[in-house]
């Protein structure tokens, strides 16, 4: 049978992929279906045909999961934020780790069993982090909210159910104070307008509140006194910052911070550590699971007091901070030098004597540590962004063969390519999903590999 546009078709969902989707088959050929779970039966309409695969929306649900759950949020379907609140939170921790294992079995020579996924015992309001756009409603009143999925249409939220519950009240009421003062607010057609976004931040454990107010400008109207009322309202806030950003872009935050309140930073406790967070450098925005998922890779990494340990893409030193206790030695290498002299400054509070952060790329700098100035790590922490390590770094850690890894992950199927070329020479020992953004497609692992 011919898979043709604008058609209906009843399908089974055989299984979920890795961003969440529905997969089900029509003579074999291979159909997604956003917003469906496996086991069920649905009415759909064919919006795009390829090559090797098809698109469909759900018209009706015939049959719904035991997994279907109503969704709890207001903006659920409009918003990009989350994507499987319309399935039981246990059930995506089993979907997440089944995607992985598809693309293991797709992928890897060795077919090791992926672990279940470690997941939080209460998946809300998870997010240390929100960057609030700002914009205009139908009514030309200022509003904040998320970017409606996959366009710049902001809709407004009364309370989002993965952020901090604070970081949501002082960003709203920062609108307040906006509106009550007549600040102009960006719009992007024009570039014209002052209050481009909203970027909050918290320390969980420390409760220290940061404020960036990104603005295509230098100055803020009554910026004094808004400073006088977010101290009054929220004692807590330890940084208030003001980011410049007169590009036109769709880069959040410009390079400009200007301090109005406190030091430019926060503090958080992540395990034994203190990390000062600044607004630029990178700090996990799931601190509660980051906690879990870091000790899981160091404890897999088995280290001992006479190794040398590489942390490739350490951001502000975390995972090289709880690696240094076991270690001789760990060299730190991250590409954002805001970031490294975080991780320097962090090594000195925590009183750590024996690490070392290089700013760099890693394809450079490890070529260098390794090629001129022979420093050979005994084992390697990764833990690159999505688009995962280049082919050089891979050749290198080849070249050097560690007797350990341990690559953590936020994409799979990068995960599972890098892995591929690794397996000449190791033995992959463990994948463990950890989930590091409840209710969102996304998936982390922490993996394990043994020199053969
Ligand atoms: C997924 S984060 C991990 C950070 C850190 N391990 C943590 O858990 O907080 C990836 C980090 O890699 C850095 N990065 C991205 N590309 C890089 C490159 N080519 N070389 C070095 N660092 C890079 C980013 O700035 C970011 O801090």
């Amino acid at each position: 049978m011919l898979v043709e546009k604008n058609k209906e078709y009843i399908v089974d969902i055989i299984d979920n992929g890795f961003e969440g989707e529905g997969i089900a088959k029509i003579d074999g050929f291979t159909v997604f279906i956003p917003n469906t779970i496996k086991g069920e039966k649905v009415k759909i309409l064919i919006v795009k045909v390829l090559k090797s695969h098809a698109f469909g929306k759900v018209l009706e649900t015939i049959k719904p999961s035991k997994y279907r759950k109503t969704s709890d949020c207001e903006t659920y379907k409009r918003c990009g934020g989350c994507d499987l609140r319309h399935v039981e939170y246990q059930e995506t921790l089993k979907m997440k780790q089944n995607a992985v294992q598809s693309l293991v079995n797709k992928t890897l020579k060795e077919k090791i069993e992926v672990q279940e996924t470690v997941g939080m015992e209460k998946p809300l309001f998870y997010r240390n982090k929100a960057q609030y756009p700002v914009g205009l409603d139908k009514q030309k009143n200022p509003v904040i909210g998320v970017f409606a999925n996959r366009t710049h249409e902001i809709i407004p939220i009364k309370e989002c159910l993965i952020q901090n519950k604070e970081s949501q009240e002082m960003a709203k009421f920062v609108l307040e104070f906006i509106r009550e003062n007549k600040i102009s607010v960006y719009d992007e057609k024009s570039r014209k307008g002052l209050v481009r976004h909203i970027v909050t931040k918290i320390g969980i454990k420390t409760n220290e509140l940061m404020l960036v107010l990104v603005i295509n400008g230098r100055k803020i109207p009554k910026e004094q006194e808004l400073i006088k009322e977010v101290l009054e309202k929220f004692p807590n806030v330890k940084s208030i910052i003001k980011n410049i950003n007169t590009k036109n872009t769709n880069v959040i935050m410009g390079k400009e911070n200007i301090n109005l309140f406190g030091n430019g930073y926060i503090k958080d406790v992540l395990g034994d550590y203190e990390f000062k967070i600044s607004p630029l450098s990178f700090y996990q925005v799931n601190p509660i699971q980051a906690e879990k998922l870091y000790n899981i890779g160091v404890e897999a990494a088995c280290i001992s007091k006479d190794d040398i340990v590489f942390d490739l893409y350490c951001g502000i030193g975390t995972i090289s901070l709880f690696m240094s206790k076991y270690a001789k030695k760990v060299y730190g290498i991250e590409i954002v030098e805001n970031a490294v002299n975080d991780a320097k400054e962090n090594a000195k509070t925590n009183k750590v004597d024996n690490t070392e952060f290089i700013a760099g790329d890693v394809e450079e700098v490890l070529d260098d540590l390794i090629n001129n100035k022979k420093v050979i790590p005994d084992i390697i922490m990764v833990d690159p962004p999505r688009k995962g390590l280049d082919n050089k770094s891979i050749e290198n850690i080849l070249k050097v063969s560690p007797k350990k890894m341990v690559y953590i992950s936020c994409n799979p199927a990068t995960l599972v390519r890098d892995l591929s070329k690794l397996e000449e020479k190791y033995i992959i020992k463990m994948i463990k999903p950890v989930d590091m953004f409840p209710f969102s497609k996304h998936v982390e692992c922490v993996t394990v590999l043994c020199l053969k």
